[in-house]
C-alpha cells in the first residue's frame, strides 16, 4: 500500500486546476444505463472509485472505459440488473445503480453497500421510495431485490425523511422512466443532484425543481444518449482552499465558482482568509494569524460534512478554541485521534469536537482511515515542523487525483512512497 510523505515547510503559492467532481461524475455514469447508444462524459476524474463504477458498468452488461478524462458508455440491447456484493463493498456509490436498474429493466438485486469508516449509512430512504413509485422490494442474503409487477414503475408523492444526497440521486433516476408525474420532497439540494438533473433532462427527461427541495419529475417512455462536461469538484477546491488558509499561502484554483462553496468561503473568511473572484476561479490568501471558528455541517446550503475534517485541522492552528459539530454522519470523527497525535489539543463529546488552537503541529506518522479525513492528514503535514507519513492512501486517491503532483508545484515538500505496509 500506498504513503504519502510529507516535510511541512512554507506556504504555497501558485495556481492548481480543479479537476471534475466526483460525486457528479458517479451518478451521471450510471445514469448512462437508462439509454441505448453511446454516451460521452467529459472532465471525469482519474479515480479509483471512477474506475471501480467502470467495472461496474461492464459486469451490468454495457461497455464503460476511461481514458485521458473522458468515460464512454455504450448501452445496447440487454443489462444484466445485479450489482455484486464484491464491487459494491469497493465503493458505497455502488448503489446508485439501483434507481437505473428498476427504471430500465423493471427489476435490480444490487448488495447491500454495508457500512463504511464514517457511518452505517442505511439506504431505507431509497427503498422506500421505489416503494412508493410500485416496486416490491426485498432483503435476501445481504442483497436488495427490487421487482416492479408489470415492469414500470408509477409516478408518486415521496417526501424523504432526510434530504439524503443519492437517495434523491437514486429516485429521480428511478422516476424519469415511470408512468406519470412523480413529486420529490424534502430532497438534497447538493450541486451534484442539479447537475445530475442536468443530464438526465439532456437525454430527454423532464425533471424541474433539482436545487430545491421540491423535484417533480414527469415520466417520459425513452431517453437518448449523452455528451456532457462534468462539473468541478467543490471539495477539492475547498481543500486546497484549506491549504492556502492553512499555509498562510496565495492559491488561485482555476475553473471554480463560489456558488457552490459559500458556505466554507464564510467559515474561511470567518478564519481570516481573503477570499476573491479571479478570472474563472477563486483567489485564496491565507492570514497569518488563522482566527477560530464553530461549524456545524448540515446538507448543502449549510457546511458540507465533507469539508468537515479539513477544517478542523485549521483549527488547530487558531488562536483560540472553536467547536465543530458533524450532524451528517455518526462517526466521522477518526482524523481526531491522528491529528492529536501530530501536537493537535481536541476533544470529542458526543457529536462535537471542541479544537483548543496550538502553535505548531509536529509531523508524525498516521493512519488515513477516511477519503476527507486523509486529505485533512495531509494538509496537517504541509504545515507541521518534521515530516509526516499517511499511510493508506487509498482512501485519498478514492476522491483526489495524484494530489501530490498538484500540490508539488505549489511549493509542498511532498512525495509518494509506494508499496509501504
Ligand atoms: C453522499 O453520500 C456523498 N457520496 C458523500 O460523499 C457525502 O458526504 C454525503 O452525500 C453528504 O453530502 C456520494 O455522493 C457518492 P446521504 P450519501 O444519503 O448519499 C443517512 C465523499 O467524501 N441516510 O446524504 O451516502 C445516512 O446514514 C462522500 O465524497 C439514512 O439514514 O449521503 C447519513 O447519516 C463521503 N437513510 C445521512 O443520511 C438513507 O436511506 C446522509 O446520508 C440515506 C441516508
Amino acid at each position: 500500500m500506498d504513503s504519502i510523505e510529507i516535510v511541512g515547510g512554507g506556504p504555497l503559492v501558485g495556481s492548481v486546476p480543479i479537476s471534475g467532481a466526483k460525486n457528479a461524475a458517479l451518478p451521471i455514469m450510471t445514469a448512462a444505463l437508462l439509454a441505448d447508444g453511446e454516451h460521452v462524459f467529459r472532465n471525469v476524474p482519474n479515480l479509483r472509485d471512477v474506475h471501480t463504477m467502470t467495472k461496474l458498468l461492464g459486469q451490468l452488461g454495457v461497455e464503460a472505459t476511461y481514458e485521458d478524462g473522458q468515460v464512454h458508455v455504450t448501452a445496447s440491447g440487454t443489462i444484466e440488473p445485479t450489482a455484486p456484493y464484491d464491487l459494491v463493498k469497493q465503493m458505497r456509490a455502488s448503489v446508485l445503480v439501483l434507481g437505473p436498474l428498476v427504471a430500465r429493466c423493471g427489476r435490480a438485486i444490487v448488495s447491500m453497500p454495508g457500512g463504511c469508516a464514517i457511518g452505517a449509512r442505511p439506504i431505507d430512504q431509497h427503498l422506500k421510495g421505489l416503494e412508493a413509485m410500485g416496486a416490491d422490494v426485498e432483503l435476501h442474503h445481504g442483497y436488495v431485490e427490487v421487482n416492479v409487477p408489470g415492469g414500470r414503475l408509477k409516478g408518486s408523492d415521496v417526501t424523504l425523511d432526510f434530504p439524503t444526497h443519492t437517495g434523491t440521486e437514486n429516485l429521480m433516476c428511478a422516476a424519469v422512466l415511470a408512468k406519470g408525474r412523480t413529486t420529490l420532497t424534502n430532497c438534497a439540494r447538493e450541486p451534484e443532484v442539479e447537475e445530475l438533473a442536468r443530464v438526465l433532462n439532456k437525454m430527454g427527461a423532464r425533471i424541474e425543481g433539482a436545487g430545491t427541495s421540491v423535484i417533480s419529475i414527469e415520466g417520459v417512455d425513452s431517453l437518448n444518449p449523452v455528451d456532457h462536461a462534468i462539473i468541478p469538484d467543490r471539495i477539492e477546491a475547498g481543500t486546497f482552499m484549506v491549504a492556502a488558509a492553512a499555509t498562510r499561502g496565495d492559491l488561485l484554483l482555476e475553473g471554480i465558482g463560489f456558488e457552490p462553496l459559500e458556505a466554507v468561503i464564510a467559515k474561511l473568511r470567518e478564519a481570516g482568509s481573503t477570499i476573491e473572484r479571479e478570472g474563472d476561479g477563486i483567489r485564496v490568501v491565507g492570514s497569518e494569524v488563522i482566527r477560530p471558528t464553530d461549524i456545524i455541517t448540515q446538507p448543502h446550503p449549510g457546511f458540507p460534512t465533507d469539508m468537515q475534517a479539513q477544517l478542523m485541522m485549521l483549527m488547530c492552528l487558531a488562536n483560540g478554541t472553536s467547536r465543530i459539530t458533524e450532524t451528517v454522519f455518526e462517526n466521522r470523527f477518526m482524523h481526531v485521534s491522528e491529528l492529536n497525535r501530530m501536537g493537535a489539543d481536541i476533544q470529542v463529546h458526543g457529536r462535537t469536537a471542541t479544537v483548543h488552537g496550538v502553535s505548531r503541529l509536529e509531523g508524525a506518522e498516521v493512519m488515513a482511515t477516511d477519503l476527507r479525513a486523509s486529505a485533512s492528514l495531509v494538509l496537517a503535514g504541509l504545515v507541521a515542523e518534521g515530516t509526516t507519513q499517511v499511510r493508506r492512501v487509498y482512501h485519498l486517491d478514492r476522491g483526489y487525483e495524484h494530489i501530490e503532483e498538484k500540490l508539488a508545484p505549489l511549493g509542498a515538500n511532498i512525495t509518494r512512497v509506494t508499496g509501504n505496509a
